[in-house]
């Protein structure tokens, strides 16, 4: 028997990265998994690799409509929800004077407002004892240059975390932050504008992080499943650093 056998399991930006590392490893613990993303043919892609038990719905988690949709068709084929795995997220780099309302705007649209959102709307489907993850970064506690909207961003689901423990104990819902530090994914090689920068991002993580390398997606999955499964049924409100201990030192 899987840690998540028989368990009905959503997860946001799900066509990449740690969130389609997620969705092949919950899989394989017997889950059934919604993956979502904005990009359906990645998504399509993505729910093959997965193999089994894995559907896709595209959806963008900024616009209220699509996570409607989303939800109403998780409703229709599940009628609940064991695990929201609210991961879906992103940014870019701008210094302060660089920032543009745009940027702002992108950024939290995405990672603020949409995590809210899609956390808001799952509420009807959790089943009360479930389990709720929110995608942080250990940028929301270091200070990082021309890094700060996305930083800030990911400070706000720090709290929106604390926040909703309270609100969701009645319902013994549990909610944790995934903190990834450098994960080798398309999104985080995606930061670098060309190949130079990129080698010189990858060696200032082999630089300053104790265990020398990137992480493997596969290994912050890990974490969420620990985070998903019932191992963790004590454990609620917390930030689960998965950084090679980058942000402890
Ligand atoms: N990799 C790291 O080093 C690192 C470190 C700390 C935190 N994180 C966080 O980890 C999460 C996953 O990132 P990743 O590194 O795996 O990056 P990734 O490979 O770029 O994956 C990001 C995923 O989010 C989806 N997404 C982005 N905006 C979306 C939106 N508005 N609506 C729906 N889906 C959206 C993307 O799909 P579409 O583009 O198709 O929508 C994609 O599936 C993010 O929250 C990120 O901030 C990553």
């Amino acid at each position: 028997m899987g840690k998540l056998a028989g368990k009905v399991v959503v997860i946001t930006g799900a066509n990449s990265g740690i969130g389609l590392a997620s969705a092949k490893r919950f899989a394989a613990e017997g889950a059934r998994v919604f993956m979502t993303g904005r990009r359906a043919r990645e998504l399509e892609d993505a729910v093959n690799a997965v193999g089994h038990n894995a559907v896709g719905i595209p959806s963008d988690i900024s616009n209220m409509q699509d996570l409607d949709t989303l939800f109403a068709q998780v409703k229709r084929e599940a009628g609940q929800i064991d695990v929201l795995f609210a991961n879906a997220g992103g940014g870019d780099f701008a210094t302060l004077t660089d920032i543009t309302e745009a940027h702002y705007d992108r950024i939290f649209s995405t990672n603020v407002k949409g995590t809210l959102f899609t956390v808001q709307k799952a509420l009807p489907l959790l089943k009360d004892g479930a389990s709720i993850i929110l995608t942080g970064s250990t940028s929301a506690t270091t200070g990082v240059p021309a890094f700060s909207v996305y930083s800030a961003s990911k400070a706000a689901i720090r709290n929106f975390a604390r926040s909703w423990i309270l609100e969701l104990a009645p319902r013994k819902i549990r909610v944790n932050v995934l903190v990834p530090g450098a994960t080798s994914t398309p999104g985080w090689h995606g930061l670098a504008s060309d190949q130079e920068f990129n080698q010189e991002m990858i060696r200032a993580v082999e630089a300053t992080t104790p265990l020398g390398r990137l992480a493997d997606p596969a290994e912050v999955a890990a974490a969420a499943l620990f985070l998903a499964s019932d191992d963790s049924s004590y454990v609620n409100g917390s930030e689960l650093f998965v950084d090679g201990g980058a942000a402890q030192i």
